[in-house]
């Protein structure tokens, strides 16, 4: 698995140092509004990223999953956005969401969600990523909050995948262009 790693892009102790960040600011954003705080995980990338930012949250929320495709098999977008598992709730004008992603891409996927959730009813929507390609914009959009800024290039780890792959690993690391056929 290791030999498919180019090189470490975002490592253990950067990932922790953004997880502190980004949780400090929806505190101070979020710990007196009153209202229910969801943070809505997109599976499958983003398990790794809400599981470590919820556990930095010290003040009660709740999660929640989405499951969202818009990439196919492979390195490249469909443009098309597919719901597969939606969140099962009455309570949506009560609720502050936070949708949760690993990486934005195109921002089709987070812009559509946004869009879906208020008018849904939600109180409000907000975003965060991880990581972001901010060349790579189809539509524009900018996440609330953000991780780290990265080049055009296809990676894999901490939850992120490559065919369903290299989730596991604990970095976020560049993919040999080799291994995809890129
Ligand atoms: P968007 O809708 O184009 O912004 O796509 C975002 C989604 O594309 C993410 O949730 C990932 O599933 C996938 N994606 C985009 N870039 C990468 C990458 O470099 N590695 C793995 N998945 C990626
Ligand atoms: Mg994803």
């Amino acid at each position: 698995m290791l030999n498919d790693i180019e090189s470490v892009l975002v490592d253990e102790k950067q990932i922790d140092n953004i997880t502190t960040e980004i949780a400090e600011q929806i505190t101070k954003d979020y710990a007196n509004s009153g209202k229910k705080l969801v943070l809505i995980c997109i599976l499958k990338g983003s398990i790794t990223f809400t599981c470590d930012l919820m556990k930095k949250i010290p003040f009660p929320i709740e999660i929640d999953f989405m499951k969202v495709s818009s990439y196919g098999a492979g390195t490249s977008s469909a443009g098309v956005i597919n719901i597969h598992l939606d969140i099962k709730r009455e309570d949506l004008t009560d609720v502050d969401f936070i949708v949760v992603e690993d990486i934005i891409d195109s921002g089709r996927t987070l812009s559509h969600l946004v869009k879906y959730l208020s008018e849904r009813g939600a109180n409000s929507v907000k975003t965060c990523t991880l990581l972001d390609k901010p060349e790579r914009r189809v539509v524009d959009f900018t996440p609330d909050y953000c991780g780290v800024e990265i080049p055009d290039k296809f990676v894999v780890g901490y939850g992120l995948d490559y065919n369903e792959q290299y989730r596991n690993l604990p970095f976020v690391g560049i993919l040999k262009p080799e291994v995809y056929g890129g």
